[in-house]
């Protein structure tokens, strides 16, 4: 992992990075659009997966609560299957060079480009009374996270493509002033499960920060509240298990079934022909359940050990720093930048 940067093997690994906010506890759309894919992306590249704490701050945060869920974060990628010997696994705000980057980035990053991010918009709108420059430079912060480790690859949800394209686009035109310094990054963007809706208002994405408890299943949700946030889970009038145009409450339901369940669509709506809503909506809190299961008792176990915890993301920061000065220090050089 150390000689990433600079090697020059013929037959490199590539490198994958991706992060996820602590904004909250992780959702079923995190775990099955994010997580859960990254654990497959171990055997096949060199990966860093990073707590994105410093990205959090945009929104208010109670303290105390912010890093109870940075904790709860990290024990969840080590859940998930992520063995920190084989991956880099960080908390961001404990490699500066994300910060300092992030500044550089700034610098070369269009007021106009950063103005059509439609996360921007839909935080703005939501948080019309605390529209800070944070929120809106976000992007570029994001874009030093990628760039830092050069990652060739950036597996995300489709919510995040946008902020990948960003990044591509700053690391060329950096690029085209400095010559070669950065990776172009490739967004990965899994088939099924890239988008995972609300249970309550399913034209909308399943989010952490979601004010309505029953619109989104946390994987920390105990068995009977899948259940009954499931059976309230908003469907419409046609009591059909089909998938259909416009039809975005049972589409993701039968989305969700089939990857806890392991069945393709069509499977699906070949099991639940003729029957109803109730059946199926119980069957599929069922499926999440065993899906989530180990994960959750897993994460409760390691969270009883915070001396632990602190050691392992001590030991990820380090590698990570390792990584990231190097990188730093080309882009001071290439800047003009005493260091
Ligand atoms: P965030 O919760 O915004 O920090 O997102 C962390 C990762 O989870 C990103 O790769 C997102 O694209 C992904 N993600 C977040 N919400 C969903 C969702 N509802 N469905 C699928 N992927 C998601
Ligand atoms: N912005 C991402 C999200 O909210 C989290 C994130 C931060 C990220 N830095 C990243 C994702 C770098 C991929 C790569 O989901």
């Amino acid at each position: 992992m150390e000689d990433i940067v600079t090697a020059a093997q013929p037959e490199k690994r590539k490198i994958a990075l991706s992060g996820i906010q602590p904004s909250g506890i992780f959702t079923l759309g995190n775990y099955i659009g994010a997580v859960r894919n990254w654990n497959d992306l171990q055997d096949s590249c060199d990966c860093l997966f990073m707590i994105a704490n410093m990205h959090t701050i945009t929104v208010r945060q109670d303290p105390a609560t912010l890093k109870a869920n940075t904790y709860r974060a990290y024990a969840n990628l080590l859940s998930a299957g992520l063995d920190p010997d084989r991956n880099i696994l960080f908390v961001q705000s404990q490699v500066p060079a994300h910060a300092e980057l992030g500044w550089v980035l700034d610098c070369y990053t269009m007021f106009g480009e950063l103005s059509r991010m439609t996360q921007f918009k839909d935080k703005s709108a939501k948080n019309a009374d605390n529209i800070n420059a944070g929120l809106f430079t976000y992007p570029a912060l994001m874009a030093a996270d990628i760039l830092l480790y050069k990652a060739d690859v950036v597996p995300v949800g489709l919510d995040q493509k946008q902020h990948v394209e960003i990044a591509r686009d700053i690391a060329a035109r950096f690029n085209g002033i400095y010559g070669s310094v950065f990776t172009v990054p490739e967004p990965l963007i899994s088939k099924s499960g890239a988008k995972i809706m609300s249970l309550a208002e399913p034209q909308y994405k399943m989010s952490k920060s979601d004010p309505n408890p029953n619109a989104c299943i946390s994987v920390s949700d105990k068995p009977e509240d899948i259940v009954r946030k499931f059976k309230r889970a908003v469907t419409d009038s046609e009591a059909t298990v089909k998938r259909g145009e416009g039809r975005y409450g049972i589409n993701n339901l039968i989305e969700i079934y089939s990857i806890a369940a392991g069945l393709t669509p069509e499977q699906v709506e070949q099991e639940f022909e003729g029957k109803g809503y109730g059946e199926f909506k119980v069957k599929v809190a069922e499926a999440v359940i065993e899906m989530l299961r180990p994960f959750r008792e897993r994460s409760e176990d390691l969270l009883k050990n915070k001396d632990y915890l602190d050691q392992l993301q001590r030991q990820g920061a380090e590698k990570a720093a390792r990584v990231a000065e190097r990188t730093m220090n080309k882009v001071y050089k290439k800047v003009g930048l005493f260091r």
